[in-house]
């Protein structure tokens, strides 16, 4: 079982001063930082995009980049992404697009790749990547803006993925995102989840140190 992860969420810092929002998540002793990017058409809102990333970077942010993409063609951004200085890419399986040849080219590019589920798409239409990525990320809210209520309904599906995971001998990490604060965090890991998004949480949290440390003992 991995050791669990704690992602926050950019999405939830202050937008005039990412960078700083960015240091903020490396001084609570962090390593990763979530990156949310939105198209307004897959998702009802806009956020940022490569150019973001890659100044983030040349900023100094070495944080590793969890970076998911809420895109209808997100197989069109892949080298954007991978150049602007994404460690992971995740990309949705409910766009119409080859998710197999995005998968694999997310690898050839250096990155980890991940496959995002919705609420409503049921884990079944994992079944057919399951042996070619690096982590699934169950949506625990509707997809588009953050500090909405988490679903519970969700636990049932990372049981399942989770089961999947040990029965095929698999090390995909399973990621969750959406409400997540350490109440509904410890009920995800015990679903089997090693991988928390938190935006709001992590932002309000008013010692995220201790925040942080919460989380890595889920
Ligand atoms: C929602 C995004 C999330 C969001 C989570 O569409 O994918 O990453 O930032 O925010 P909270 O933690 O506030 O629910
Ligand atoms: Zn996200």
């Amino acid at each position: 079982m991995h050791a669990p992860v704690l992602a926050p969420s950019l999405l939830a810092g202050d937008h005039a001063h990412l960078a700083s929002s960015a240091r903020v998540v490396s001084e609570a002793g962090l390593s990763w930082l979530h990156l949310d990017l939105m198209d307004g058409h897959f998702v009802p809102n806009l956020t940022f995009g490569p150019e973001t990333l890659a100044a983030l970077r040349r900023a100094g942010c070495d944080l590793f980049f969890d970076t998911h993409l809420m895109l209808s063609a997100p197989h069109r951004y892949l080298e954007a992404f991978a150049r602007a200085g994404s460690n992971l890419i995740s990309i949705h399986l409910e766009p119409e697009y080859d998710h197999a040849a995005a998968l694999a080219h997310i690898r050839t590019l250096g990155c980890q790749n991940g496959l995002v589920l919705n609420p409503d798409t049921p884990a079944a239409a994992l079944e057919p990547f399951l042996g070619r990525i690096d982590l699934v990320l169950v949506m625990t809210v509707q997809p588009g803006f953050g500090g909405q209520a988490f679903r519970r309904d969700m636990l049932a599906k990372l049981r399942q993925i989770d089961s999947w995971r040990k029965e095929r001998g698999l090390t995909f990490r399973l990621e969750v995102d959406g409400g997540v604060d350490l109440s509904t965090g410890r009920e995800c890991r015990e679903a089997g989840a090693d991988t928390f998004v938190a935006g709001t949480s992590f932002f309000r949290a008013t010692d995220k140190r201790a925040f942080a440390a919460a989380f890595a003992a889920l």
